[in-house]
């Protein structure tokens, strides 16, 4: 470990800012910016007073500021060291990639907190199983008809996968393979919907789903949203699909119980509408009991959209839906007229890693992992914590007039967080911050937090 104390920091003893908050600052900034890197090991208190020529108390308030904002770590008798991130793998320095249109989102600058939600931590997976995965997939014969349903044995896995997974009984018949919940809804709007038809989205909801139906011709209609999930009461009667989260409500986080659940399948049957589940993170839960996937309460009724976009990550563009055999053939018929189809190379990858056990045992680690961050969330920001028993974001309650300074000024100190505002269609109903954990090291996450609790006006906490 080499120790770092040929730093250019320097103190100004004629400003009025503080002389642990100047030395903390510097330290800060070298550690954003790359310069001191994770694993670093820095001057002991006494080395950094003597260096800089000040007391030895201002040194080790400036560790202690930047311990509690979690830059540092401690290491038993040996010192103080930039904090690692806390998975064995070296996370690489984001890319800075060229913006293309408004909705790419572009990857936080190096050095920055990501705490937006919708990424999962993509450098966690083994690569000796993904190597093996891919050359599994190097074997197969290039199809030249493609199964619009997907490969036979994928099917069979996937349905294992969701048997065992999150108890729906499911046979091989019920699954399509897609390349993502994105894909699967275009699919089931492309079905369904069309100009004339009326389809609901939760409010807030996932944009996407908006844009989706929208491109199709269907009128979007916003569902408002409570804690607990879609507000049953509200829905109108003329919604010939309305696409839900009932696992993990994205973005407030609400899991929809029982009763509720049943309430909406009463509606659906009553007013014939189909229920599109997303289920999206539900791999992903802390502290409770599975609830029933809605298409396991009736599969008459629901379409079951899963990928491995949460799990595994985007980029592998791999997913499932699941549905009615009657609903599922005019899907798989309209899939073939739009030429549209999941690559047969990934689908094998994709087979080989249920197969091994390996998409098991990757969810397990990442499971703990996630815990673990959720639960550095949930120590800092804990009264303002709303719908953390799932998946990879929380919310976090605060009066819309503090959002817009809290964001700016997290902004100015290196931090990138989202609200809940731009997640509605109308006018935003619920207020607060959408705190994503996936993309975040476990430093990080608490380096971002401490950052939002000193954010927060007095007159909230
Ligand atoms: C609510 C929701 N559903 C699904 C997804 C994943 O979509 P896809 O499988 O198309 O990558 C996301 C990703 O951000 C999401 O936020």
């Amino acid at each position: 470990m080499r120790v770092t104390i040929d730093l250019p920091l320097a103190v100004d003893r004629e400003a009025a800012v503080p002389l642990a908050v100047q030395v903390a600052g510097q330290l800060r900034e070298a550690m954003r910016t790359g310069r001191l890197r994770a694993g670093e090991r820095l001057p002991s208190t006494r080395a950094l007073a003597a260096l800089l020529g000040v007391s030895r108390t201002v040194a080790t308030d400036a560790y202690q500021q930047l311990y509690a904002e979690g830059w540092l770590d401690g290491r038993h008798g040996s010192g103080t060291y930039v904090a690692d991130d806390t998975l064995p793998y070296e996370k690489p320095g984001a890319q800075v990639i060229e913006t293309r249109g408004s909705v790419h989102r572009e990857p936080a600058p190096p050095g920055w907190v990501d705490l937006r939600p919708g990424r999962p931590w993509v450098f966690g997976y083994d690569t000796a199983a993904w190597r093996r995965a891919w050359r599994s997939a190097g074997e197969l014969a290039l199809n030249a008809f493609p199964d619009p349903y997907g490969h036979p044995e994928l099917r069979e896995l996937l349905a294992d996968h969701l048997r065992r997974a999150r108890a729906v009984p499911v046979g091989a018949g019920n699954v399509m393979v897609t390349r993502g919940t994105g894909n699967g809804l275009d699919l089931i709007a492309a079905t369904l919907l069309g100009p004339g038809t009326r389809a609901g989205v939760e409010e807030p909801g996932w944009r996407a789903a908006r844009r989706i139906f929208a491109s199709r011709g269907a009128e979007v209609v916003p569902c408002p949203v409570d804690e607990q999930g879609v507000i049953v009461e509200a829905l109108p009667d003329d919604l010939r699909v309305l696409y839900t989260t009932p696992a993990h409500q994205f973005p407030v986080g609400g899991r929809l119980p029982i009763p509720r659940r049943e309430k909406l399948l009463a509606w659906a049957r009553r007013t014939g509408a189909i229920v599109v589940e997303d289920d999206y993170d539900a791999e992903f839960r802390y502290d409770v009991a599975p609830l029933p996937a809605l298409y396991g309460l009736d599969p008459g009724r629901v379409v079951l959209l899963g990928t491995l976009s949460k799990s595994l990550g985007p980029d592998v563009g791999l997913g499932w839906l699941v549905a009615p055999a009657d609903l599922l053939d005019a899907v798989a018929e309209r899939r073939m007229q739009l030429a549209d189809r999941t690559s047969g190379p990934v689908q094998r990858a994709v087979a080989t890693l249920l197969e091994r056990g390996d998409l098991d045992r990757h969810l397990r680690r990442m499971r703990l992992e996630y815990a673990r961050r959720r639960a550095a969330i949930v120590e800092a920001l804990g009264p303002y914590v709303r719908g953390d028993t799932a998946g990879l974001h929380v919310m976090v309650t605060l009066p819309a007039g503090v959002l817009p300074g809290l964001v700016r000024r997290a902004g100015e100190r290196g931090v990138l967080l989202d609200t809940t505002e731009p997640h509605h269609l109308g006018p935003p109903r619920v207020h607060g911050l959408v705190l994503g954990y996936g993309s975040a090291s476990r430093a990080d996450v608490r380096r971002g937090c401490a950052v939002i609790r000193e954010l927060i006006p007095p007159a909230e906490a």
